[in-house]
């Protein structure tokens, strides 16, 4: 993700609408094997260390990008947030909730400095044209909605083992921690929060090859369905809200899907077919999916033409250009065009914690 952030980075000339730039000066990874492609591509880049207590010494940086396994969230958000350097963390936000709730302390006690956590699912145009139509009502009251985040890959038994898998770098939360914040992301920012949570987790495979090729246990949740109780805020009415993450979903290389249902009107987008909106508006006559294709038109204006197709790294840019334009700006560019708040991580850690909690008991659990 490191070098995603890089390219992202390279790519800046890309933005047309943009006051502030990023610049990348310094690296810091434990890995010396990626350090030639850092300093191949990257003139700027007047530091490259494994210790990142170094980096933070450097009087030159001013945020950090830290993309690091789960189980260094806390220390190293924790020590970036006191050596007055903004930050731009990766999810889950802590390996569990007391990490979290440690790192949401720093943060109070550091008000000068600026935090935001990734998720670039809402940066697709679909989704930006969904955000607004949540912000204009266009759905009236709601039905339903669903939200997920499939990986497939894991169906494959000889895949072998990585931190991913391994509960004491990845966190009890298996696969709701890594990729359940950016199901999380658009529907909070919606306003529509779990109220409770039943969850059913399954552990498929439990053994997959280790370095040496030998079997060890593969202890994380492969995948998680969440049925949540939400309430619209319009009406103070309940309905339901899924949030599926799962790693073992035949056929889905990673795939994004949202899906709201209101008396008015609906929406679903899927990444499956990225630029392919689809929508239902209903004013009494025909029920009918209308399909829209959209191409790039994406929150922050760059050079791209509109009909052009948007992809991964195009989400990435952009929500990076949230990050820097929220920095520099001192607000969002629009509510839908901005990264996690801590206080959206710490609602997704309420939610996953309490999803443990249902699943062990057979029980539906407040968040
Ligand atoms: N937003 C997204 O789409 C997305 C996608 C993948 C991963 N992630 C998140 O990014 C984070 C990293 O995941 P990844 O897939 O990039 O993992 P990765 O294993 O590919 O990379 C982690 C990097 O951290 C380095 N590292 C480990 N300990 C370190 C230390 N103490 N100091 C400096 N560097 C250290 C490793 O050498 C490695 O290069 C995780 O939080 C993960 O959930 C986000």
């Amino acid at each position: 993700m490191g070098r995603e952030f890089a390219s992202a980075c390279a790519r800046w000339c890309h933005l047309t609408e943009m006051n502030a730039r990023p610049e990348l000066v310094a690296v810091c990874d434990k890995n010396p094997a990626l350090y030639d492609w850092y300093r191949d591509n990257f003139p700027s880049i007047k530091q490259i260390t494994d210790d990142y207590k170094t980096l933070l010494d450097n009087p030159d940086i001013e945020a950090v990008y830290c993309a690091v396994p789960h189980n260094l969230h806390e220390q190293l958000y924790c020590d970036i947030i006191k050596a007055g350097k903004h930050l731009f963390g990766e999810k889950p936000f802590g390996i569990d909730k007391q990490a979290n709730d440690a790192i949401i302390e720093c943060i109070r006690q550091h008000p000068g400095v600026f935090v935001r956590c990734s998720s670039e699912f809402p940066f697709f145009p679909p989704m930006q044209k969904l955000g607004k139509m949540i912000e204009a009502d266009a759905f009236g009251e709601i039905i339903e909605v669903n939200s997920g985040f499939l990986h497939s890959s894991d169906l494959n038994q000889d895949k072998p083992i990585n931190w991913k898998r391994m509960i004491a770098f990845n966190g009890e939360y298996g696969c709701m921690g890594d990729l359940g914040m950016h199901p999380c992301h658009f529907p909070f920012r919606a306003g529509w929060f779990p109220k409770n949570v039943r969850a059913v987790l399954s552990k498929l495979v439990k053994q997959r090859p280790g370095k040496d090729g030998k079997m060890v246990p593969c202890e994380t949740w492969d995948n998680a369905t969440l049925l949540c109780e939400s309430v619209d805020p319009h009406t103070g009415n309940s309905f339901p809200l899924t949030i599926k993450t799962q790693r073992i979903a035949p056929g889905e290389t990673d795939t994004w899907y949202f899906e709201v249902k209101g008396m008015r009107g609906c929406g679903r987008w899927s990444s499956k077919n990225p630029r392919r909106l689809e929508v239902l508006e209903y004013t009494g006559g025909e029920q009918a999916w209308r399909q829209i294709d959209m191409g790039w038109e994406a929150a922050f204006k760059g050079i791209t033409g509109g009909i052009f197709e948007f992809g991964f790294t195009d989400s990435i840019l952009q929500m990076w250009a949230a990050f820097v334009y929220e920095l520099a700006e001192g607000k969002p560019k629009s509510r839908f065009a901005s990264c996690v708040t801590p206080a959206e991580t710490a609602m997704s850690h309420r939610l996953f914690t309490a999803a443990l909690k249902s699943w062990k008991n057979e029980s539906v659990e407040k968040v």
